[in-house]
């Protein structure tokens, strides 16, 4: 059982993983298609509902959208999909075009309003391109709630909502990216969670096996894999990868599901975000700090510099300091942010904190 495809075959570990997963995630999400890692779980989630429309004789249906400040994985079609940043510059060749509209960014809000008084009026551009081209449009892809590597930026749950509605109006899939946000990061076991949203297709790595062996899945509701139900072979989904589906890493799936069965996993989730909220009301006194942000376990704050951006010159310095303290931080340009295992203790927590609130009194 080291290895075997998944192709026309299955196994114990495989089988009980995808009865485990059915429990937490929303009861219309009943299929799952195995792969490796995040951005093959991406990959999958987006040939699934080009193809899902040409299986359903509307080929023409087959455009992407996706929001500025998202990043879905290296891969070409997780490239294509991820905003134009330095992690995809050079390959500008191979990426396929996709509708780029706007995120919820609301520290930089792109249409210049504030978030106290507005109407989410940042979701209008993707209403727009629907109302003019969703009968070409296949899919909108979305980090739920939590767009990462573009810069925690974290949404207001009525865009996700809104985003939601608009794919319902307009017949075009709603994929949810939940390859970070996934498995209790937000707060709750997915961010769509949170916004009470079901997505049509939903990407799960990272957290899925608690980080111990890779694992990619994407699930989707019978109305997708429904359109795979045909006696024309042309119509079948050829899409696998060696280790899809793999034993080992389908048994540490199970033992990370086993661990939320039993233990107080979210309890440590809403401890780590007390000292998260504690931390980042400290750091907000500071005139360099323009903005924190949080959700669930995901503590972040944006430094104010003329330089802002992954390339940002205070990112080595900042990452130097914390390494010189034995703390590893990976600030994303001028935002610095903090995901700490579940297993984290108050006391080492507060450190790393102890570690930025250092930085940010003398590095700059
Ligand atoms: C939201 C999101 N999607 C996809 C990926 C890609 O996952 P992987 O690195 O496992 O390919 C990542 C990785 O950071 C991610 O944050």
């Amino acid at each position: 059982m080291e290895h075997v495809i998944l192709a026309g075959f299955t196994h114990e570990p495989a089988e009980k993983l995808a009865a485990g997963l059915r429990k937490w995630v929303a009861p219309e999400l009943t299929h799952l298609f195995f792969s490796d890692d995040g951005s093959t779980a991406v990959e999958v989630a987006l040939k699934l509902a080009v193809q899902h429309f040409s299986n359903s004789g509307q080929a023409e249906k087959c455009e992407i959208v996706a929001l500025e400040h998202g990043y879905h994985g290296d891969t070409a079609g997780a490239m294509s999909v991820s905003d134009d940043s330095p992690f995809t510059d050079p390959f500008r060749t191979m990426r396929y075009p996709v509708h780029r509209v706007h995120s919820a960014y609301c520290y930089r809000c792109p249409v210049g309003l504030n978030r106290e008084t507005c109407h989410i009026e940042c979701v209008q551009k993707f209403e727009r391109l629907l109302e003019e081209r969703g009968s070409q449009i296949a899919a909108v892809i979305v980090e739920p709630l939590l767009q990462a590597a573009g810069g925690m930026i974290v949404h207001p749950v009525e865009f996700l909502q809104k985003v939601r509605a608009l794919c319902t109006v307009h017949d075009v899939l709603l994929i949810a990216d939940e390859v970070l946000t996934g498995f209790g990061r937000t707060g709750k076991m997915f961010a769509c969670d949170l916004a009470g949203v079901t997505p049509d297709l939903m990407c799960l790595s990272k957290g899925i096996t608690g980080g111990f062996l890779p694992m990619g899945v994407t699930l989707c509701g019978d109305r997708v894999e429904s359109a795979f139900h045909s006696e024309n072979r042309m119509h079948t989904f050829y899409h696998g990868h060696s280790y899809t589906g793999n034993a080992l890493a389908c048994a540490a799936a199970n033992a990370s599901l086993q661990i939320f069965a039993d233990d107080p996993v979210f309890e440590r989730i809403a401890s780590i975000a007390r000292i998260h909220a504690e931390r980042l009301a400290q750091l907000r006194a500071f005139s360099i700090v323009g903005d924190t942000r949080q959700i669930g376990t995901i503590g972040a704050m944006e430094l104010r510099t003329d330089d802002a951006g992954y390339l940002s010159a205070m990112r080595p310095k900042l990452y130097r300091f914390f390494l010189d303290r034995g703390v590893l931080l990976r600030p994303l340009g001028n935002v610095v942010y903090v995901l700490p295992p579940y297993v984290i203790s108050a006391d080492e927590l507060h450190q790393v904190w102890d570690v930025i609130v250092e930085a940010v009194e003398t590095v700059f």
